[in-house]
């Protein structure tokens, strides 16, 4: 089965917010990338607003026909947005203030209570719950323990080992088919605790092919690397091309 693709979007309010001003449109951009074929859209409500801004998940919200996946960290705050806007879905991410972009997965284990709470009041709202999380056992286990409906596993690491040639010689390529194989067993371990696996952060064209041909990961979160082609080549098209390397 072909994994779905959500667009992450974000950048797209990234080069709004640099001049605070009404474009482009995240609105159309959402829509571009539906008709394109994503199977989904998501955006990260960041604490600091950096780009996503809370108006964007309302009309967001009315827009999207396909599938809303938001990213937040698991503040009241943030559950609370959620509660009133009810996106389908809540990726639960850790967030520092000085970060560029999410700096690994949510620490689970450490944060078991708050999390869980985030989960338990997310769930009753009818929402579908993920969480970013390392492709590590042991936490896979504890996002199974607070109810996690799915965890999406961060591929950071296997991204920068693949960024350039590296990947294809030599200790390069075996560093990275040996992250493959950390992420591939995550995977069945999620599966073993009937908990759905998605899979996201730094995936290009280039890199995704030897993730969607790995057993279980259903879902695909993307942005920087699609938006950053849609610059040369328009959204729908960046879009399609990377529903072909997925596929
Ligand atoms: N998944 C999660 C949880 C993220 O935080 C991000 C970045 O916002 C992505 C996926 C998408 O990462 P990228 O923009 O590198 O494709």
């Amino acid at each position: 089965m072909t994994a779905r693709l959500n667009v992450n979007i974000d950048h797209v309010a990234t080069i709004r917010e640099a001049r605070k001003t009404i474009e482009p449109s995240i609105i159309t951009a959402a829509v571009i990338c539906e008709q394109a074929g994503a199977n989904g859209i998501t955006v990260h409500l960041r604490g600091d607003r950096r780009h996503i801004q809370d108006r964007d998940i309302e009309l967001l919200r009315d827009v999207v026909t396909t599938y809303l996946n938001v990213e937040m960290a698991a503040t009241d705050e943030m559950i609370g947005i959620a509660l009133q806007t009810k996106p389908d879905a809540v990726s639960l991410v850790p967030e520092s203030p000085n970060e560029i972009t999410t700096e690994g997965g949510l620490d689970v284990i450490a944060n078991f209570e708050n999390v869980k709470k985030a989960v338990d009041a997310l769930k009753a709202a009818g929402i579908f719950v993920s969480i970013f999380i390392d492709p590590v056992i042991e936490q896979i286990s504890a996002a199974a323990g607070v109810g996690a409906q799915q965890v999406e596993l961060c591929t950071a690491e296997y991204a920068e080992l693949t960024l350039s040639s590296r990947a294809t010689h030599g200790e390069g390529a075996q560093k990275a088919a040996s992250e493959v194989s950390r992420i591939a067993q995550a995977a069945a371990h999620a599966k073993s605790l009937e908990v759905l696996v998605a899979a996201g952060h730094g995936l290009t064209y280039r890199n995704v092919g030897a993730l969607a041909s790995l057993p279980y990961i259903i879902e695909f979160n993307i942005g920087h690397n699609i938006i950053s082609r849609a610059v040369f080549v328009g959204l729908n098209q960046a879009v399609r091309e990377m529903i072909d390397a997925i596929a």
